[in-house]
């Protein structure tokens, strides 16, 4: 007897592969799709001039000084990229981290300088301390431990600093408890009302931030982020922290990383109507870029396939190193 009769027999109506026949038909079913305007490209400034200095673990990432930050802004907005985050390195880390909330710091002259001549561009900036303090924490210690209310206050002063400089959304990645709702108070009370925040809402203490943290020399010098940030385990406390960074007054909110955590990403989807940033991380762009150097993986064809993992999986908007690449292919 010939199989082929078996399927004769089942009278198959259903054939789901009629779907996939052509580029044509594919095309009309396609559920997700990647647009430019997904995207946010991170930026790391530096102090100097003419500073262009690749991160040694992110191919063709770059710290730049303010005068070649202009240059990438121009080279984003060719591409249709339409907002960036910006991490400064400063000249000088404190134990206080005052140069984050300096006037005239890195960052502040920074968001000048972009927003003067690229008024339409949507200029991010992360608050945090980490690049700022001589320990590498996201916060103030004392006595060994992060300190919760005495950092959010100068998360404040950080936040209303970069938004009197002219910032559209300030993006707090601290996780330290209670931060959004004191910096919406302290925005409003500079009458900065239209001032947004994007909240790095579940953040873990993941191993995919490496990277990173050579880019911007702010690896912690003692111990770990694990009280302040997520226990990878965990994804009821992800909506947790989402819940009550919405209610704090959160504009968007993150769950931060990407690829790892997409789980984390559809849950809240399926929760909450508020707009969801992933950040697709440094370690994340590196492990891609090493094995597709290798030749071990075809990478942009991967790149292409992460991005849009992270939007079928709820995501509405993209932080990726990726963004200029993915942009070219769009
Ligand atoms: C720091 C911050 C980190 C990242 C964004 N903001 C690193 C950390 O928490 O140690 C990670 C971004 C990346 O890995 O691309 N507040």
């Amino acid at each position: 007897m010939s199989y082929l009769n078996l399927l004769n027999q089942l009278n198959l109506t259903q054939r789901p592969r009629r779907l996939r026949a052509t580029e044509a038909i594919r095309k009309l079913v396609e559920e997700t799709a990647l647009r430019k305007s997904d995207f946010v490209f991170p930026l790391f400034v530096c102090e100097g001039e003419s500073v262009r200095e690749e991160v040694p673990s992110m191919p063709n990432i770059y710290r730049v000084s303010i005068d070649n930050a202009l240059r990438e802004c121009e080279e984003l907005q060719t591409l249709g990229i339409i907002a960036i985050d910006l991490f400064g390195i400063p000249k000088e880390k404190t134990d206080d981290a005052r140069e984050a909330y300096n006037d005239n710091g890195i960052v502040q002259r920074a968001i000048r300088a972009i927003k003067k001549e690229f008024p339409d561009l949507c200029v991010m900036t992360d608050v945090a301390l980490d690049p700022f303090t001589t320990h590498g924490h996201d916060g103030l210690v004392r006595d060994g431990k992060i300190i919760n209310d005495e950092t959010v206050e100068v998360l404040c002063k950080m936040a209303v600093s970069h938004a009197e400089a002219g910032a559209d959304f300030v993006a707090p990645s601290d996780m330290m408890d209670g931060r959004v709702g004191a910096i919406r108070e302290a925005l409003d009370g500079e009458e900065f009302i239209e001032v947004g925040i994007m909240a790095y809402s579940a953040k873990y203490a993941s191993g995919f931030y490496g990277p990173f943290r050579d880019a911007l020399g702010s690896a912690p010098k003692f111990g770990d982020k694990k009280t302040y940030q997520m226990n990878p385990a965990n994804s009821d406390e992800a909506l947790r922290e989402i819940a009550l960074d919405i209610d704090e007054g959160a504009d968007i909110v993150m769950v931060k990383p990407a690829l790892a955590y997409l789980d984390v990403v559809r849950r809240a989807r399926e929760h909450f109507h508020t707009p969801i940033a992933v950040y697709n991380v440094s370690g994340e762009y590196s492990m891609l870029k090493a094995a597709a150097a290798n030749g071990w993986i075809d990478g942009e064809r991967v790149m292409m396939e992460m991005l849009l993992s992270m939007k079928r999986a709820g995501a509405s908007l993209i932080f990726t190193y990726f963004a200029k690449e993915a942009a070219r292919l769009l």
